[in-house]
């Protein structure tokens, strides 16, 4: 069996045979916890100035630290990014808006390595270690993970087979024994319920004749199955009913803990009500114009991208 996926699969393969790229977080499904729960300690130090530097014992560094990151589309040498500037810690949840063709969905595939884009300034840290020098498959082993604005379908790969391997390769990765046939299925079966869906899913090829509904929750299955320490999701809310939202919103919120984090690309507010991000962020012209909480969603929706107020 030859297989050639897509790069934005979470689980792209290579040749032969296959091998999975995966996520080094088993799958969690704790409840987030809220942010009292967080406790940060804080030791204190003066310096012989007299000023107080504090150092948060509990947070060593951020998740994710991206710095002046500027890139180009491969192609034709147009630069989109112009410097993009986001700081992820462990447990946070992040939006990003913006307007059409602001630049979200290039920030997100810069992000897991897709090669229409070549970086051409800046960096980006992820867990304390260079992002921009790990492949693809290292950057999904780290613990990166992303679904994308249109999932791609893979021909003659069933849901299970899938998921199947690609977890056990994730297992072998961590040392632990693969599951054997009935241990998996039970396993599938309690990460279809979190997210919804219908057992027969799991026979279907990946994506093959999917809705774009299904498709979406299909991207969520994925993640619950995997795991990941930063989820990457390019607007999952696109084309999902209201029911499916809630189920989407739902199991996303299963899956955060307040050790992994989410970056979310959004358009609706919907979304953002159920997710309830800690910071918003509006990208414009390939860059991160504006940050807040998600009071700055309703000034949006109020006022527009033009006239919220720029970045000061
Ligand atoms: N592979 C590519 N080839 C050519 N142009 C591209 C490519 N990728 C991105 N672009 C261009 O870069 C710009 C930013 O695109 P991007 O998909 O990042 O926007 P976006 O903010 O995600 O928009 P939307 O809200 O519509 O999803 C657009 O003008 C787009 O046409
Ligand atoms: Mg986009």
């Amino acid at each position: 069996m030859s297989l050639s996926l897509p790069l934005h699969s979470p689980l792209p393969l290579s040749s032969h045979p296959p091998i999975f790229t995966l996520f080094t977080l088993p799958p969690i499904n704790l409840r987030r916890h809220h942010h009292h729960h967080h406790h940060h300690r804080y030791l204190t130090t003066t310096t012989t100035r007299g000023s107080v530097i504090q150092y948060n014992t509990t947070q060593q560094q951020p998740l994710l630290q991206v710095n002046d990151l500027k890139a180009k589309i491969v192609e034709n040498g147009v630069e989109i990014l112009h410097g993009v500037n986001l700081t992820v810690n462990q447990g946070e949840v992040h939006a990003i808006m913006g307007k059409n063709g602001s630049g979200k969905s290039t920030f997100a595939k810069v992000l897991v390595g897709h090669p229409d884009y070549e970086v051409t300034g800046g960096s980006v840290m992820f867990k304390g270690e260079n992002l921009l020098e790990m492949e693809p498959e290292g950057r999904s082993l780290a613990g990166l993970f992303m679904s994308f604005q249109s999932p791609v379908a893979i021909p003659g790969v069933s849901n299970d087979e899938f998921l199947v391997m690609a977890y056990n390769a994730r297992r072998r990765k961590l040392g632990l024994p693969e599951l054997g046939p009935l241990e998996c299925f039970s396993y599938l079966m309690e990460k279809l319920q979190l997210v919804n869906m219908k057992p027969d899913f799991l026979n279907r090829n990946v994506n093959e004749g999917f809705s774009g509904g299904e498709r979406k929750r299909n991207e969520i299955l994925q993640l619950a199955v995997l795991g990941a320490d930063l989820a990457i999701l390019d607007e999952i809310d696109s084309g999902l009913d209201v029911d499916a939202l809630r189920d989407v919103a739902n199991a996303v919120n299963k899956i955060l803990t307040p050790k992994n984090s989410l970056l979310m690309i959004t358009h609706y507010r919907r979304l953002l009500n159920l997710l309830k991000p800690t910071h918003v962020h509006v990208m414009e012209k390939g860059k991160i114009a504006r940050t807040g909480d998600i009071s700055l969603v309703a000034v949006i929706e109020d006022v527009g991208y033009e006239t919220v107020p720029a970045l000061t």
